[in-house]
């Protein structure tokens, strides 16, 4: 199929069938940035309300630089993969610090900032700069490896190559922005995982897939090992209407973000056994006024799988922690407090702790 050929019917069809959506107005490289940061994260529609508040919050990236991390934590919340939002704020702090402010406005110079990989530079290079770079995401490797009959694993180095230079070498010259804005959005919405609507397809006639009935087979991935098990069990100390917590400091998922005194168990465990193991290790036994246990929790993450359950003890006095990282904190306090999703479900199932 012919290069210009393939662009001029992408871009067609996204101009007949192409979403409205905020980010979609707007050059702003700070806002093209912002959105690809919250969307290589989540779909759109989850996606939305995060930038709209984040945009809200901080219209400009130095408003965001001037932040304390724990406001754009929090802000962050829900969206998991923490280290994202920590790399959004040094980003622009760096813009800030560095820059003057001002985005650079070459695929080279961004790819510098931290957090700003490939898929972010060529976004923010073509949606603000017009500069002709390819976008290779998901859904453009599902569309290539379709159309174009590409059999490399999509995940891997080498297969990423072969997808990056067919990408490039599609991309329209002048239009770069719609190009790379209409391939994504053909995938998103037309060329879909399950049940791709080939039947009203601009490539039918030309799509490798369509014609051998690969559709379901294509793009090919290596098989990744599979998710590490998590055995978690929270003691969560409560005291009248303040409960215990501290801040993850460990190089560990949700670093930064706040959660209760952490036991982890390399399989599962009777919740009875965690608590009378905890209360030998003190020597002075800890007046309790009464535990809850609470129902299982597991919480997927990409590469983990977490089995979590709380165990509240409830106390009249301080316990006798030595740890200064652990804090007793009103309801209030709290719920202004960056968390991990896993900790905002069990305290909203937690009801006795409100009344
Ligand atoms: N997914 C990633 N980037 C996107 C964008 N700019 N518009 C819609 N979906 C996207």
């Amino acid at each position: 199929m012919d290069n210009r050929y393939f662009s001029d019917k992408v871009v067609e069809w996204y101009k007949s069938n192409k979403r409205d959506l905020p980010w979609r107005d707007t050059q702003d490289p700070y806002k093209v940035w912002l959105s690809e940061i919250i969307l290589q994260q989540t779909r759109v529609n989850q996606g939305m309300p995060y930038y709209l508040k984040f945009v809200e919050r901080f219209p400009t990236v130095q408003e965001l630089a001037a932040a304390t991390e724990q406001e754009v934590l929090r802000l962050w919340q829900g969206l998991g993969y923490y280290t994202r939002a920590r790399n959004l704020h040094k980003c622009a702090k760096v813009v800030v610090a560095s820059y003057g402010g001002v985005f650079p406005n070459t695929f080279e110079t961004l790819l510098k900032l931290p957090g700003i990989g490939e898929y972010t530079a060529a976004a923010i290079a073509s949606f603000s700069f017009k500069e002709p770079v390819a976008v290779v995401d998901g859904n453009v490797f599902r569309v290539l490896s379709r159309v174009f009959g590409i059999e490399d694993e999509i995940n891997s180095p080498e297969g990423r190559k072969i997808f990056t230079t067919l990408a490039n070498s599609l991309i329209s010259k002048k239009y770069p922005d719609f190009h790379n804005q209409a391939i994504m959005e053909f995938g998103a919405l037309h060329c879909v995982p399950k049940n791709p609507f080939c039947s009203s397809c601009s490539f039918l006639q030309s799509c490798f897939a369509a014609k051998h009935n690969l559709q379901s087979a294509l793009p090919r991935k290596i098989k990744l090992k599979s998710a590490r098990r998590r055995y978690f069990y929270y003691i969560v100390f409560q005291k009248g209407k303040s409960l215990m917590m501290k801040r993850r400091a460990d190089k560990d998922i949700w670093e930064g973000l706040f959660d209760f005194q952490l036991i982890e168990k390399l399989r599962s465990i009777k919740p009875e056994k965690i608590l009378s193991e905890f209360q030998q290790a003190y020597r002075k036994p800890v007046e309790i006024e009464e535990v809850e246990i609470s129902r299982d929790y597991r919480h997927v993450l990409s590469h983990q799988v977490i089995n979590a359950k709380f165990i509240i003890i409830k106390l009249r006095k301080s316990p006798p922690i030595k740890d200064k990282n652990l804090k007793f904190y009103t309801f209030e306090k709290i719920y202004d407090l960056p968390k991990p999703v896993l900790i905002t479900r069990f305290l909203s199932d937690y009801k006795n702790f409100y009344s």
